[in-house]
């Protein structure tokens, strides 16, 4: 078979490392990748079902496709992601377009899937819980990615059910990787040019195989000499354990930047929305982490209009952005989810949440723009990851994932190098090349 296969995907970074591993499983019954659409013979859309936006995207998507496609051969076309394990069969029957549907956890089965309805076009969905075997299957394919900075997930799915949240239908129940499995794919990764891994799990600090924390693992990743970076994304205030906090005493690896979502900055809001931890507890994982290294900096993601949600509450929230200085954050309405906890609840006015999402990133995108300014006139170290689109300069990030676009050269690609910054705006820092960083890394 010589096909050819265009995926599009929505989403988190996990939905983008699924897509590069579900390439690598598709590239088996030959499919290759293409970039133009209109070539494709199968069409696969990695969804996201976050917010509500975020699923009509889907249908939307699949309008646009048929509609490309209208006097071609129509292309093979799969749903997989986390709007595929929610919607499953229904998703086949408003959408008599979509072939097949996948879930998180069938990727391993996605090659007998396909061929199957090459040979019979029977339409089914996969979407049973089966992490082990998918991930044990990913295990045998070697991850191809070779971009400098790569992703790895080490754990999946999530246990505390936040009322707000569909990722514990969607992901399933909380899973962690086994530890060898992930050194395995890492040392590949780093084999095939990774100089960054950024390791993902919806709830990465709650990872917890056997004995091995996620500590255990940033300490082992650590020891293969041309890695340069690691971080990792999500994780929950409440997994921030002590053995994790003093890993920022000693890694050497470890960059600066703590995403940590806080949702809102009031109790009583946490408290309807299931987070199981207070604004105190939050600002003492806070302070342990500042006096642990205080160069590490925090973002977060915020939840705007909850319902519940009052002037005082939304004073709360403000109140902590100020004193934590989030120096990058998303924020979002209240998007009632189906078969969340919170699907009914009486929603507040459109408008006022609408209105407080504008005060919140107004005040939000200050704090980008003054942590950006701070910069000018140093000099930094950027990892180089590609060249820009008119391959005039280069762009890389900073120790803090701040996009940097300098006078860089191709050879600089995949190399940390010093950048003095020149200019800033609030998503990016312009600088001259100093030297190549010939500094040495542990
Ligand atoms: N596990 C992470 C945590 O506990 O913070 C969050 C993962 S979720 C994929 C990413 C973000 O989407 C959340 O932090 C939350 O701010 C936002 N989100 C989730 N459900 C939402 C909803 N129903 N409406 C609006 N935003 C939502
Ligand atoms: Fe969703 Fe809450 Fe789990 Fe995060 S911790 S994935 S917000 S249920
Ligand atoms: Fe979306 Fe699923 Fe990620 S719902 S945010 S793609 S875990």
């Amino acid at each position: 078979m010589n096909q050819k296969i265009f995926i599009k995907t929505f989403g988190c970074q996990m939905n983008e490392y699924d897509s590069n591993r579900i390439y690598d499983i598709v590239k088996k019954i030959g499919f290759l990748k293409t970039d133009r659409y209109e070539e494709a013979n199968c069409y696969l859309l990695n969804t996201c079902h976050i917010r509500d936006k975020a699923k009509e995207k889907v249908y939307h998507e699949i309008g646009r496709v048929k509609k490309i496609f209208r006097s071609k051969k129509k292309p093979l076309v799969i749903i997989a992601g986390c709007v595929a394990q929610a919607e499953n069969q229904e998703m086949l029957k408003r959408e008599p377009y979509i072939d097949l549907v996948i879930g998180p956890q069938s990727y391993h089965k996605i090659n007998n899937t396909i061929l199957n309805y090459i040979k019979i076009k029977n339409k089914i969905e996969e979407t049973e819980f089966d992490a082990v075997s998918k991930f044990d299957y990913l295990s045998r394919i070697k991850n191809r990615s070779s971009k400098a900075t790569s992703f790895l997930t080490i754990q999946e799915g999530c246990d505390k059910f936040c009322h707000f949240c569909v990722v514990p239908y969607t992901r399933g129940p909380e899973y962690s990787r086994p530890f060898n499995q992930i050194l395995d794919e890492a040392t590949h990764l780093v084999d095939s040019g990774a100089k960054e891994i950024i390791l993902l799990g919806q709830n990465v600090n709650a990872y917890n195989y056997k004995k091995y924390k996620l500590s255990n693992l940033i300490l082992e990743i650590e020891k293969l000499p041309n890695l340069k970076r690691i971080r990792y994304t999500t994780s929950h205030p409440n997994d921030m354990s002590a053995d994790l906090i003093e890993v920022y005493r000693c890694s050497k690896k470890l960059m600066p930047l703590i995403h940590l979502p806080v949702q809102s900055g009031s109790n009583k809001i946490l408290k309807l929305m299931n987070r199981k931890h207070n604004i105190n507890e939050y600002l003492r994982t806070f302070d342990k982490l500042k006096q642990t290294n205080p160069h590490i900096e925090f973002s977060s993601d915020f939840i705007i209009g909850y319902p519940g949600e009052d002037e005082q509450d939304f004073k709360d929230t403000i109140n902590l952005i100020k004193k934590v200085n989030f120096i990058n954050s998303y924020s979002f309405i209240f998007s009632p989810r189906p078969g969340t906890a919170a699907e009914n609840l009486a929603l507040i006015d459109k408008k006022i949440s609408m209105k407080r999402l504008e005060k919140i990133q107004s005040l939000l995108y200050e704090n980008q723009i003054r942590a950006n300014k701070s910069i000018e006139n140093q000099t930094i170290d950027v990892l180089v990851e590609n060249l820009t689109e008119d391959k005039t300069r280069a762009f890389g990030r900073s120790e803090y994932m701040t996009p940097v676009i300098f006078d860089g050269k191709e050879e600089n690609i995949g190399k940390i190098v010093q950048v003095k910054i020149k200019k800033s705006n609030r998503n990016t820092l312009f600088g001259e090349l100093i030297n190549v960083s010939n500094k040495k890394v542990a």
